[in-house]
């Protein structure tokens, strides 16, 4: 038998790093950017290729295992409740370049777990997918927010808070009353999520008093971002677009690269510009005023070197 499953990529729009640190965040899926896995029956089983990541693994515990892909097949397997030495072999692909903020990894442990639940013909609800997409997530960044994974999963725009103490996690769909033309340049070079999130939270705690009212400031940012993307106010939200790219090159976590990005597709007439996702190399994100001006900006960003552009319509 076979068994298919599938995520999108994402990009954040608001909130990378501060979500972390408890504030709320708003991503979006990619429509046509993503990641797929095909589960076949197979004696020579557990087996899992991603020839695009150079990944060709069995799946190893937490223990044995240095390699992340190898740990979050031992997982997914468990998760979806077959034996260690299941007789299956995965298949993923994905047009998803790894480590520069478009939620390859995400959207890696939300396609393997539908593909194997699938297969094992255990159906997962919606908070199970979520629950197990924490874990696979867990391997890759240590201490996820949640942000990616959520959604992926749920796909669409989502605004996200992490539960933090007693308070929930909030995990809310934002209506889009248009697609929103966006171009995304992406680097060459890879950033470390892990590394990132690590180093910014010692800074943050080292320095609290000049850490948590930027947090703050981004967090505030995400709640009118989705009140300019409700009323679809494009002009508004490259404005909040800016302020936030201000406010997360603060947190240290930007690069020459970035920079560059960001300032060529605001020459190029972008309504706003801000980082996308981790940093520390990895993308940018630009709203345009319609297809054609996203396309525009995606051939200016591509202009530099070692960028690649894309223009694409971000949905509801
Ligand atoms: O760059 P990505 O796709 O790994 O996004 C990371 C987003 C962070 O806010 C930096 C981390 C997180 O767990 O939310």
């Amino acid at each position: 038998m076979t068994a298919t499953g599938a995520a999108p990529g994402k990009v954040i729009l608001f909130g990378e790093h501060a979500v972390v640190h408890g504030q709320p965040a708003i991503a979006c899926t990619l429509t046509d950017r993503g990641v797929a896995s095909t589960c076949t029956a197979d004696a020579d089983g557990p087996r899992l290729d991603m020839p695009e990541w150079g990944q060709s693994v069995r799946p190893a515990t937490m223990e044995r295992a240095v390699e992340a892909v190898p740990r979050a097949f031992a997982l997914a397997l468990a998760f979806v409740g077959l034996p260690p030495d299941a007789q299956v072999r995965v298949t993923m692909e994905g047009n998803l370049p790894p480590s520069v903020g478009m939620g390859s990894s995400a959207a890696f442990s939300v396609a393997l777990l539908r593909g194997l639940a699938a297969f094992a013909q255990r159906p997962l609800t919606d908070d199970a997918l979520l629950a197990g997409a924490t874990q696979l997530e867990g391997v890759f960044h240590g201490d996820p927010s949640g942000l990616d994974h959520t959604t992926v999963a749920l796909g669409g725009c989502v605004y996200f808070c992490r539960a933090r103490g007693d308070a929930p996690s909030v995990i809310r769909r934002v209506p889009l009353p248009a697609p929103v033309h966006v171009a995304v340049g992406v680097t060459a070079r890879a950033g470390n999520t892990r590394q990132l999130v690590s180093r910014l939270k010692a800074r943050a705690q080292a320095e609290p008093r000049a850490f948590a009212p930027v947090f703050d400031a981004i967090g505030a940012l995400a709640d009118e971002g989705a009140r300019a993307l409700e009323a679809g106010d494009w002009p508004r939200l490259g404005v909040l677009f800016d302020v936030n790219h201000g406010l997360v090159n603060a947190l240290g976590v930007s690069t020459l690269a970035c920079e560059l990005m960001v300032s060529r597709a605001r020459d190029a007439g972008a309504l706003g510009a801000k980082l996308t996702g981790a940093g520390g190399g990895g993308a940018v994100i630009a709203v345009c005023e319609g297809e054609a001006h996203a396309r525009a900006v995606a051939s200016a960003l591509e202009g530099l070197p070692e960028v690649r552009a894309f223009a694409t319509a971000l949905h509801a």
